[in-house]
């Protein structure tokens, strides 16, 4: 989203953000004129200060501070075991660092399932303790009541519907969703979190052609996390983008750098400096 039609004041992108430069923060309504003009979207995790400046500053639209930092930052199996109590300091590092990206915080397994009252509890823990400007939470038809108590309050919800990591046992795997006569299905759970009166959608591994349906039939932008090219938006989790996470990874994710690759170089030639004596050097040291 780098038009100044969908930011309307903010000018395009390309630097630091924030008040400081005049920069406006990106909101809720940004998302929606977005839409309206066809102005692509761009989202990435985020867990921690460094990351969430640095993807601020390159113009990424919105930062999700996943659930996936239950992998990622915490070395989980899945992510279902992550809490709030251990999300909210990550949140709070991420919020403190974006100047113009809409901070989303993801609300984990089992803080918002019980019922409208607790989700809302549960997003309200987040947006006071953690400046987060939005919150995001899985499901369709089964989370709409959820959706509806929580932006009656006047907190703005992203919806998630396709492959729901939180569901990965109900849903037998990492499977595609939506294929065949389950298309029919994804759409009334698309539908249904946009009449709950949701901002946007996450599509997640669903194949391109349905995600493309759902998007033309939604007035709320869809973001795509493995739903291909005809979503509103594109978001992917950061260490898969930045070559950071090693083993396999999902088809979808493009690679834009080798992190882990070049983190293994830099501490070998540490190692392989200090071991040699060659490190530190004259350079580095202090006088007397
Ligand atoms: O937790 C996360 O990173 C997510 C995205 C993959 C949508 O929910």
């Amino acid at each position: 989203m780098t038009g100044d039609e969908a930011m309307g004041e903010i000018p395009a992108y390309g630097g630091a953000t924030g008040s400081e430069d005049g920069q406006k923060r990106v909101r809720v309504r940004h998302f929606a004129r977005a839409k309206e003009q066809g102005i692509r979207i761009t989202g990435l995790t985020s867990y921690d200060f460094l990351t969430a400046g640095i993807f601020d500053r390159a113009g990424i639209d919105f930062l999700l501070v996943g659930d996936s930092a239950g992998n990622i930052v915490f070395g989980y199996d899945t992510t279902l075991p992550v809490t709030v109590d251990e999300l909210i300091p990550l949140t709070r590092a991420v919020a403190r660092a974006a100047r113009r990206a809409l901070v989303v915080a993801d609300l984990p397994f089992g803080s918002y399932e019980n019922g409208p009252e607790e989700a809302l509890r549960t997003a309200m823990r987040f947006m006071k303790e953690t400046s987060a400007h939005a919150v995001k939470l899985e499901g369709g038809r089964r989370s709409a009541e959820q959706i509806r108590r929580i932006v009656t309050s006047g907190i703005p919800v992203m919806g998630h519907v396709g492959f729901t990591p939180q569901s990965e046992h109900g849903l037998g795997g990492h499977l595609i969703q939506g294929r065949g006569e389950a298309a029919s299905d994804l759409l009334a759970d698309a539908r249904a979190v946009e009449e709950a009166g949701a901002f946007a959608l996450v599509l997640e591994m669903v194949p391109s052609s349905v995600a493309a349906e759902v998007t033309a039939e939604l007035s709320i932008p869809t973001i795509s996390v493995g739903a291909g090219p005809g979503c509103d938006g594109q978001l992917m989790v950061w260490s898969d983008w930045a070559g950071l996470t090693t083993g396999r990874i999902p088809r979808f994710v493009k690679r834009y750098a080798d992190l882990a690759g070049t983190l293994h170089e830099a501490a070998v030639a540490f190692r392989e400096d200090v071991e040699a004596g060659r490190y530190p050097s004259a350079e580095h040291e202090y006088e007397a």
